[in-house]
């Protein structure tokens, strides 16, 4: 099992280049399944959740290279017959293997996708998905853990409004409308900036696609696709958790290749705690935060604070003076990294989906678990401001969507390295 060692106070300084967004990549290359013409995608970031989406790919016949030490990716499909099955062994690693179930069905006109299941932060339902695709007239059935949808006549353009907002059945739904007979109108949509650097990248295809407001957008399907060169966004996620590092532990972090009007909620909060940021276009310096006040946030679809910021932020809070309350409203158990963050001193109470963490309390290292993605960079931070040292089991879940995070944090003097046992 590999683990993490992180020796705290340490004082970080230097450079941190922002990899590709992994939530960016995956719908994206869920959507190559569309096109048979070349395409490029640059910028993909080295983590366990793309790989497993290449090797889903790759498995259903597609004719994809992956470049590692470009971060490119390679797909010609042409004269390509795609199996249109996407199975367990696959998405039961990575739940956003359902991505594909809209390419495979709007291309195929059939898909079998394994359901994802839940995962450590919830159950994970894709009813949101399933609705949107049998507006689209898909016919979908259940049978022993798989969807198994159908569209013999090819899927038709419809007026679609999501029940409640969803990124993955937004992108879903965009791709299946992709290829539909005709326009889709779709309401109530997620408008993450993942969900434009995919829409982007349908345009690039040939797909005629306009948000006419924040969250409504216009889709008239077309078949006829063309070669297509793509760069995938920064990943904002990773650039609020090394901002939050800068904030816990530097005397001056550059956070770089970042557009940083992608950030302006996070920011805003950042700077009402009391982290001291320059800030331009695309980068940012982190300066030494001595004076980190308490604050209450609310997890909220995109323009909102980012659930997948809250854990990191939850660290900084055990730094403020006074009560800080965070509102889980998005996932029903992520608060996961709390009795991990109590064991290293802090004191945080969670009931239902409201945190207090009562503040300043000063971290002491020591042995702790990972259980999801956030959570596990949640317990680095927090052993880079902490005494002594922690031990962090389990970073396969920092793994699938941290690219060399401990390289990174070592180029500015973190004490931090893998160790195998
Ligand atoms: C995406 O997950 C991201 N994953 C998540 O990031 C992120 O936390 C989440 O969006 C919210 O921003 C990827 O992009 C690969 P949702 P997704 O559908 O699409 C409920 C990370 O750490 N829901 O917006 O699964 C759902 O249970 C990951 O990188 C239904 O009820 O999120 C949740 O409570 C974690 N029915 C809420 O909606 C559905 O059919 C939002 O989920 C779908 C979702």
């Amino acid at each position: 099992m590999e683990k993490l060692l992180v020796k705290g106070k340490k004082k970080l300084s230097g450079t941190i280049q922002i990899s590709g967004s992994k939530n960016a990549t995956l719908p994206i290359l869920a959507a190559s399944i569309l096109n048979e013409k070349k395409i490029e995608i640059k910028g993909v970031p080295i983590v366990k959740d793309v790989i497993t989406m290449f090797h889903l790919l790759k498995h259903m016949g597609s004719n994809i290279k992956f470049n590692f030490r470009k971060k490119k990716i390679f797909i010609n499909n042409k004269n390509k017959k795609l199996r249109h099955v996407a199975p367990y062994a696959f998405v039961k690693t990575m739940r956003a293997g359902i991505i594909v179930l809209g390419s495979l069905l709007t291309k195929f006109g059939k898909a079998k996708v394994s359901l994802p299941g839940g995962c450590a932060i919830g159950t994970r339902p894709v009813d949101i998905h399933l609705y949107g695709l049998k507006k689209l007239g898909a016919n979908i059935k259940i049978k022993n853990g798989y969807i198994l949808a159908e569209a013999k006549n090819g899927l038709k353009g419809a007026k679609i409004r999501f029940p409640s907002i969803s990124v993955g059945a937004t992108e879903n739904v965009i791709i299946a409308a992709s290829l539909a007979k005709g326009t889709t109108y779709l309401k109530n949509c997620a408008c993450e900036p993942e969900i434009k650097n995919l829409t982007d990248f349908l345009r690039k295809m040939g797909v005629k696609i306009n948000w006419l407001n924040q969250r409504e957008v216009k889709i008239v399907g077309n078949r006829k696709m063309k070669p297509v060169s793509h760069k995938v966004m920064f990943d904002r996620i990773e650039a609020g958790t090394f901002i939050i590092a800068g904030a816990l532990a530097s005397r001056s972090l550059k956070i770089a290749g970042i557009d940083t009007k992608t950030l302006n909620t996070e920011l805003k909060i950042l700077k009402k705690m009391g982290v001291k940021m320059k800030i331009s276009k695309n980068e940012i310096r982190v300066l030494e935060s001595k004076n980190i006040k308490p604050i209450t946030i609310r997890t909220q679809p995109y323009p909102g604070f980012p659930t997948d910021l809250q854990a990191q932020t939850m660290v900084l809070m055990t730094m403020a003076k006074g009560i800080s309350k965070i509102r889980e409203n998005i996932f029903e158990n992520r608060f996961m990294h709390v009795p991990e963050l109590n064991r290293m001193g802090g004191k945080i109470k969670t009931r239902g989906n409201l945190s207090l963490i009562f503040g300043p309390q000063d971290l002491n290292g020591a042995e702790v678990m990972a259980t999801d993605l956030r959570a596990s960079v949640s317990l680095v931070l927090a052993g880079l401001v902490a005494k002594n040292k922690t031990v962090i089991n389990r970073v396969y879940h920092l793994d699938r969507g941290y690219e060399q995070l401990e390289k990174k944090l070592k180029k500015c003097k973190a004490n931090i390295s893998r160790v195998y046992s």
